[in-house]
């Protein structure tokens, strides 16, 4: 994983936006999961809170500002609950809060990591943890996300809209490299298991012509990592694939669009929405970590959405930060709980509210931690 410049004092400058919905309740279990670990590993933390996100945006009128993400540039990290409102003109929000931070930042990658912590949660046959853990790499700053595009004759029986899609050499190079470095680092962690590094490219260039760039940047820069092994599968195919053989997959490098439709489609085969988190990173500088999940306003203030995505999240951030004991005691406490059902399921309905599955992984952090403490026995 790219790694962050770690501050030699170990203090980390962190902006949080609670957002919409569940966002705040969610954010809140994912700050004592924060609390728990900083206060057993040592490290440092300033919070800032941000108001931006639907509810602020109806109340003052007030949106993310290019100075405010100027800002937030000064920050080693940002944390998002979740943004979204019913009442606001559709993707008005979700656009300028989370497109501003990964446009407006730089944040090129979108590490999306898929991994089954407990059997029970995949809803295929026959699929155990073993088979489910891939990690997909959307490309974050380009494609038909770029808002190039518009409306003539808008309303009208003659309407036309249009929306082109961005692809850059640079654009598809960055972040086929950055894919290729991620194979060879999950690799290095687990030679011992004798992985291997696979990486599979996911484009659509036989019906999308202009795509060819991603397929030939591809084999040029495949070329200079002859340890990982390749392969290449259209998007259509890639959706069939990761339900049939999900073992087949390490790394998926693949465009914006299509990156957000397969993590979704992905974020099943773990268990659900509930509890798959992402980073959006630009390597090196300020990077944003966020449930996958929306607002899920019928949940809102109801102690009732599970907060994984969000303690996931906090997870994947302390890993960018350089707190990777942290990271993974974080990942063990989820996967612990649910293998052995305190936390019987993901969804609203678990019979647990928000703050006890909360509670229930920042208890499990302190006993993983004292388990590890303690000294071995002869
Ligand atoms: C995601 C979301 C966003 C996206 C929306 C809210 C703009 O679906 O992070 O996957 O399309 O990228
Ligand atoms: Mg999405």
């Amino acid at each position: 994983m790219a790694a962050h410049a770690t501050t030699a004092e170990r203090a980390y400058r962190i902006g949080s936006i609670p957002g919409d919905g569940i966002g705040p309740e969610v954010q809140a279990e994912g700050l004592k999961v924060l609390a728990a670990s900083a206060a057993l590993d040592g490290f440092r933390y300033t919070l800032k809170s941000y108001p931006f996100g639907g509810e602020h945006y109806l109340r003052t009128g007030e949106l993310v500002t290019p100075a405010v993400v100027d800002e937030w540039r000064g920050l080693d990290a940002v944390l998002l609950g979740a943004i979204g409102h019913p009442d606001v003109e559709p993707g008005l929000v979700e656009r300028n809060v989370i497109l501003s931070l990964r446009f407006g930042m730089g944040m090129y990658v979108n590490l999306r990591p898929v991994k089954l912590l407990a059997e029970h949660l995949c809803p295929l046959k026959g699929k155990s943890p073993h088979d489910i853990d891939f990690v997909v790499i959307r490309e974050n700053t380009e494609d038909v996300y770029s808002q190039i595009g518009g409306h003539l004759n808008i309303g009208t029986p003659d309407e036309v809209a249009i929306v082109t899609g961005v692809y850059t050499r640079k654009g598809t190079e960055r972040i086929i490299r950055y894919a290729f470095e991620l194979a060879r680092a999950r690799a290095g962690r687990r030679a011992a298991n004798g992985h291997r590094p696979r990486l599979t490219m996911v484009d659509k260039a036989n019906a999308i012509r202009p795509q060819s760039l991603w397929t030939r940047v591809f084999e040029a820069v495949a070329a200079e990592y002859p340890d990982v092994e390749t392969d290449h599968a259209y998007v259509d195919a890639c959706c069939m694939w990761m339900i049939k053989t999900p073992e087949q997959f390490d790394v998926i490098v693949t465009t914006n669009l299509f990156g957000d439709i397969v993590t979704d489609l992905a974020a099943m085969l773990q268990g659900g929405m509930g509890i798959a988190a992402s980073g959006n990173i630009n390597p090196g500088h300020t990077s944003m970590f966020e449930p996958i999940h929306g607002s899920a306003p019928k949940y809102a203030g109801q102690n009732m959405a599970n907060p994984l995505g969000a303690i996931a999240a906090v997870g994947m951030m302390l890993d960018y930060l350089g707190e990777p004991t942290s990271a993974a005691r974080i990942e063990r406490a989820m996967e612990q709980c649910l293998v052995d059902g305190r936390i019987p399921s993901i969804d609203a309905r678990s019979g647990l509210s928000t703050t006890q599955i909360g509670d229930l992984i920042t208890a499990e952090i302190h006993a993983l931690a004292a388990h590890a403490a303690a000294p071995a026995r002869a």
